[in-house]
């Protein structure tokens, strides 16, 4: 049996043992990368830096958010604007698992950069099982590089710490309980972010559509469930597929793209069943998106596999 209290304790003391210098970590706002950062920083204070990337793939609002978050669990931390750099370095690429080397290995360059600026010999990551099983640790096969794995780049100079390594999803978010932060409850979100959530390349139109569809998808659903209509699923999300459609506005044709729209319960993310939800709330769903976004996007439609065969993210 996981025992949340025990494990805080045994990180802090083996966390304050092994960095003896000054540490940076990659604050996304996810559950993870925020519990790594209140552990981290309970065990070194001010020799850990937190360091929010805004790739230009974030959610709505994201990145104010996170601000304020980290500010309130007293992490020092800075955000740094690279987007211009990621999409730039995304540039024609359309390979999801190029694009997730792309970006890992942008991120941890970035990262690189913020670190030697502030002298930081460790870089801690919040790294938890699933993500290291299915980048084919152990004796499995790559299903897909997970940002925090694959893109590491051999020649990295930052000694690493993964405070969460052996952790399944629903620990980390025993441990976020234990220590009392709001950030507990957060569905979980793709390192590499919306960029992978967008088929084919991120650009920043792109990316702005699916940050608008996937800001109206957790919304309705957010709704839904505190009027009792139905559960919260673990994950929820929209998805940009390249496939355009044909359609009627008004009465002219119309040629527009399509999104599709994700809700999975899951316990660990290493498998996972569609959410049943409500047809009425997938109908507010799809005439929001499909309103908001009139000359873009005419069609929505609902995912309704498993995982396996499917995974719960597109790419
Ligand atoms: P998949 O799509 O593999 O996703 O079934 C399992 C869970 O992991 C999240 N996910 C990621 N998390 N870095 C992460 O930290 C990544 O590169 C990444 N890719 C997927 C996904 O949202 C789901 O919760």
């Amino acid at each position: 049996m996981f025992s949340a209290e025990k494990f805080i304790d045994e990180q802090v003391k083996k966390v304050r043992d092994q960095v003896k210098g000054k540490a940076i970590i990659a604050a996304s706002g996810g559950v993870d990368s925020t519990v790594c950062a209140a552990l981290v920083s309970r065990s070194i204070g001010e020799r850990l830096l937190a360091v929010y990337v805004d790739t230009g793939f974030m959610r709505k609002g994201e990145t104010e958010s996170v601000d304020k978050m980290l500010g309130r669990l007293g992490v020092k931390h800075i955000v740094v604007d690279a987007s211009d750099e990621y999409f730039a370095a995304l540039k024609g690429v359309t390979d999801p698992e190029k694009k997730r080397k792309i970006i890992g290995e942008k991120f941890i360059r970035v990262f690189e950069r913020e670190a030697r600026k502030f002298g930081a010999e460790y870089l801690v990551q919040g790294t938890i099982a699933p993500d290291w099983i299915e980048s084919g640790g152990g004796l499995r096969d790559t299903i897909k590089s997970h940002h925090n794995v694959g893109g590491l780049p051999s020649d990295m100079d930052l000694k690493l710490v993964e405070p969460l390594r052996d952790l399944y999803k629903d620990e980390v978010r025993k441990v976020a309980r234990t220590l009392k932060m709001e950030v507990a409850e957060k569905q979980p979100f793709p390192g590499p972010a919306l960029a992978i959530r967008v088929m084919g390349e991120p650009t920043r139109e792109s990316v702005e559509i699916v940050r608008e569809a996937c800001a109206i998808v957790e919304e309705e659903i957010e709704k839904a469930s505190s009027a009792g209509k139905m559960k919260l699923p673990w994950q929820y999300f929209a998805v940009l597929l390249p496939v355009r459609s044909v359609g009627v506005q008004g009465d002219i044709r119309a040629y527009g793209y399509t999104i599709a729209v994700r809700a999975v319960d899951s316990v660990d993310a290493m498998s996972a069943i569609y959410s049943r939800i409500p047809h009425e709330v997938l109908e507010t769903i799809a005439s929001r998106i499909t309103n908001t976004m009139k000359e873009k996007v005419n069609r929505v439609v609902y995912d309704v596999t498993n995982k396996p065969p499917a995974t719960i993210e597109w790419e």
